[in-house]
């Protein structure tokens, strides 16, 4: 099988693109990130990138009048990469319906949190302002509700005591580390898609999501 061209979209440190570009690199990921891209040029993962060999460009969302001009510009970039899957990896921006029409089926996002719970912003204070017992990371396909599109897998952290957004935040990394790479590597070898608005896996449609 050909490797699946992956590109991915960052705002920030990267630590999800380097989980994806080193599972690419010892073959788990069953694909290739051709091309990553920022919307802002700060973010550390476009050093990831250039260290991998990755082409990455910045497409600063504040030079642009509106979402829309912005998803454009976007869409002319990758067009040239021709990506098969689009990841997000700590995208801070919301795709528009122009976006997430081009790619239907095809856009992933990493959560910090056990989807449907918490969508949004500061899944971490709200978890342990909510004193749940359990919380975690999603990898979900994008639609284009804000973190509502059907959820592929799941891994999860026991919340104690002792703990704050900052020691959660760093188990939940560990988590989406693990399952992220995963959920590309099913869907690059087709067991996984997006059909009628659910997730299928190995052609049943998921029930739950899969806990990793
Ligand atoms: C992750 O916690 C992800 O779930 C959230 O933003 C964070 C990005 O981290 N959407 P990184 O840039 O991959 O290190």
């Amino acid at each position: 099988m050909t490797p699946l061209r992956v590109a991915v979209l960052i705002s920030g440190n990267g630590s999800n693109l380097q989980a994806l570009i080193d599972a690419a690199a010892d073959g788990t990921l069953g694909g290739d990130i051709c091309v990553v891209v920022s919307n802002r040029a700060e973010a550390f993962g476009l050093e990831r990138a250039r260290q991998a060999g990755i082409p990455a460009h910045v497409i600063e969302h504040r030079a642009f009048a509106d979402r829309v001009a912005f998803d454009r510009a976007l869409l002319d970039l990758l067009q040239g990469y021709a990506p098969e899957l689009v990841a997000l990896a700590g995208f801070m921006r919301v795709l528009g319906s122009e976006f997430v029409a081009r790619y239907a089926g095809r856009i992933l996002n990493v959560h910090p949190s056990l989807l449907p719970a918490f969508p949004g912003l500061d899944t971490h204070e709200r978890a342990l302002h909510a004193r749940v017992e359990e919380h975690g990371a999603s990898i979900h396909f994008v639609t284009e509700a804000l973190d509502a599109g059907p959820v592929i897998v799941q891994g999860k952290v026991t919340v104690s005591d002792g703990d704050t957004a900052e020691t959660l935040a760093e188990r939940v990394h560990g988590v989406e580390h693990r399952i992220y790479p995963a959920a590309v590597a099913w869907y690059a070898q087709q067991r996984l898609v997006c059909r009628d608005g659910r997730a299928w896996f190995d052609g049943s449609p998921l029930e739950e999501p899969k806990i990793l």
